[in-house]
């Protein structure tokens, strides 16, 4: 029987990876994408794949969607609530509409998704894998809006699957660590456009956070993880009868998990002195 998988955010990172490596594998796989170009390139690589045009903000483009995925099957094995972006910046001067825009990708836009595909997602064994992060520890400072959209992802699922009466359905978190993927580049452009229109104030204020981080969140497109070993482990997953609620995979992540069983003011104490230390070592640098 052919296993259909559905992976929102499948134009590039993990998405794309995931849905090139569970094509390969035989799965058939609908790869959410925004853009033409992305549907086609998809499309050449794997035949495997039938690439879908889906924004997870939009009722209208999910309403689609389905249309087409209910064209084609009755059944979904997983759905893979990928898509997502990272809004960091300091909660002082971050406007609420980016942190809306923020939850509205990360944590909307999987509920929407997952509320129109539920009742596909009918097989013995069908699954909703989230791709969360080690943030979702939220330890992280100055990317707290990313931070808290996972968190709050893992406790709307969590509670999903409290509630749900099919017994059979599983629901996943992955929680990776640093993955070189596109999104940081993305996300320091879009903290850097925000910030431009904010009062030199806050800037001056936090000038050497700002600029540090920027830095380092452009080395993490080159240092982390590689989107092939997070699609898999999806892939192991997917594979098994029984997986666990939540994977951690990179060191990082598993870092971050220790932490998050600390006393709150002691990882708070533990973060901020990391960071005055590793600000302070790239000025001198
Ligand atoms: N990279 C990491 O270090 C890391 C670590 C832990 C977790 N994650 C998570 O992994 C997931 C994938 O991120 P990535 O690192 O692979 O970044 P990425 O390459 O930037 O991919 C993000 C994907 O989300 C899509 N997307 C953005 N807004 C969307 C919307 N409104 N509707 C539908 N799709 C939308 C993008 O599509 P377009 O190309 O059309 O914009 C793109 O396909 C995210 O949820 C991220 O939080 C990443």
């Amino acid at each position: 029987m052919e296993k259909y998988v559905l992976i929102t955010g499948a134009s590039s990172g993990l998405g794309k990876a995931t849905a090139l490596a569970l094509a390969e594998e035989g799965y058939k796989v609908f790869a959410g994408v925004r853009k033409q170009q992305d549907k086609e390139l998809l499309e050449s690589l794997q035949k495997n794949i039938t690439a879908i045009f889906l924004d997870v903000t939009s009722d209208e483009s999910v309403n689609c969607a389905f249309e087409t995925v209910f064209g084609i099957t009755k059944n979904l094995f997983a759905l893979i609530n990928n898509a997502g972006i990272a809004v960091g910046g300091p909660v002082e001067f971050l406007p609420v509409d980016i942190l809306k825009k923020q939850f509205d990708i990360n944590v909307f836009g999987a509920i929407r998704v997952a509320q129109k595909f539920l009742p596909l997602l009918n097989q013995e064994n069908s699954r909703i894998i989230n791709i969360s992060s080690m943030a979702s520890y939220g330890i992280f400072p100055f990317v707290s809006p990313y931070c808290a959209s996972k968190r709050t992802l893992d406790m709307f699922f969590n509670s999903l699957l409290i509630e749900n009466k099919n017994k059979n359905l599983k629901i996943i978190s992955i929680k990776p660590g640093v993955v070189s993927t596109p999104i940081w580049n993305k996300s320091v452009d879009a903290c850097e456009q925000t910030f431009e229109h904010v009062s030199q104030d806050c800037r001056d204020k936090y000038e050497k956070e700002l600029l540090f981080l920027a830095e380092n969140a452009r080395k993490n497109t080159q240092k982390g993880l590689k989107p092939e070993d997070i699609a898999n482990l999806i892939k192991k997953v997917l594979e098994k009868k029984n997986p666990k609620l939540s994977y951690n995979i990179g060191k990082d992540s598993y870092f971050a998990r220790i932490m998050s069983f600390l006393p709150q003011h002691m990882s708070n104490f533990i973060v901020k002195t990391g960071l005055k230390t590793r600000i302070k070592a790239n000025v001198k640098s």
